[in-house]
């Protein structure tokens, strides 16, 4: 069965609109773990526009299943991650510029190294990448243990054959990714209709998931909490 990372980003987006201590993306974690999430992710931006670094400190001591850490291939990020120790890191390219990750990581020879570094320390290291073959094989050459492969494109692509034709470029790198014997990973923009495709391959062992169902939880939540604030300033109905 395919396990799946709850993102919790915008748990803290939500937080830093007010600079408050509300909601709490450590309690959304715990919820989450409680429901069967089988990995907590967050990405600790190097603006810190939504996680911040007490974020990370406190999820390292309270997540229960396994942490996911996404970050920048940057020094100052791997010196963050090596003395936090999560259980992964998740490299993708950021642009300050940007509202949420757009496109995947260009691997190149310098990531090697930082890829090392991580490693040694016995963090296990994903690369999030477009669902491109030869990005693949030099992920493997450089020592990458998962891959997570892109679905932005394939989730906001609305002509069927496009999506088609994205969705085949997914499970053939989705193939690749496991025949090299790297653990498959996929992510962004998923959705509970768009993933329903990805499932039927049959190959993808991990989604990362966090907009939709963040989304969903507000319009599953919001009838109970007007309910109780009625109660409380005294409107029994
Ligand atoms: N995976 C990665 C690498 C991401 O950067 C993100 C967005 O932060 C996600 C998964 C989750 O994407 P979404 O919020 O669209 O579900």
């Amino acid at each position: 069965m395919p396990e799946l990372g709850v993102n919790i980003d915008h748990i803290a987006t939500l937080r830093q609109a007010r600079m408050g201590i509300e909601p709490d993306p450590i309690l959304a974690a715990a919820i989450a773990e409680k429901n069967g999430a089988d990995q907590i992710t967050i990405h600790l931006r190097e603006d810190r526009r939504h996680i911040q670094d007490r974020d990370l400190q406190i999820l390292r001591k309270t997540v229960q299943t396994r942490l996911n850490l996404e970050m920048a291939a940057t020094d100052e990020m791997i010196e963050t991650a090596r003395k936090i120790l999560p259980d992964t890191v998740t490299l993708v390219p950021e642009k300050r510029e940007e509202l949420t990750t757009e496109g995947g990581l260009f691997l190149t020879d310098k990531h090697e190294k930082l890829i090392r570094r991580l490693k040694e320390v016995g963090i296990e290291v994903s690369v999030f990448i477009e669902p491109d073959l030869e990005l693949i094989k030099f992920s493997k050459k450089i020592g990458v243990d998962a891959v997570e492969i892109h679905t932005g494109k394939y989730a906001n692509l609305i002509d069927e054959t496009e999506i088609e034709t994205e969705f085949v470029q997914i499970k053939n790198a989705a193939n690749l990714v496991k025949k090299l014997g790297m653990r498959v990973v996929a992510g962004h923009g998923l959705n509970y209709e768009n993933i329903q495709k990805l499932i039927k391959l049959d190959v993808i062992e991990e989604y990362n998931i966090g907009h939709s169902i963040i989304s969903r939880a507000v319009f599953s939540g919001l009838a109970e909490a007007i309910k109780e604030m009625k109660r409380i300033i005294g409107d029994e109905n």
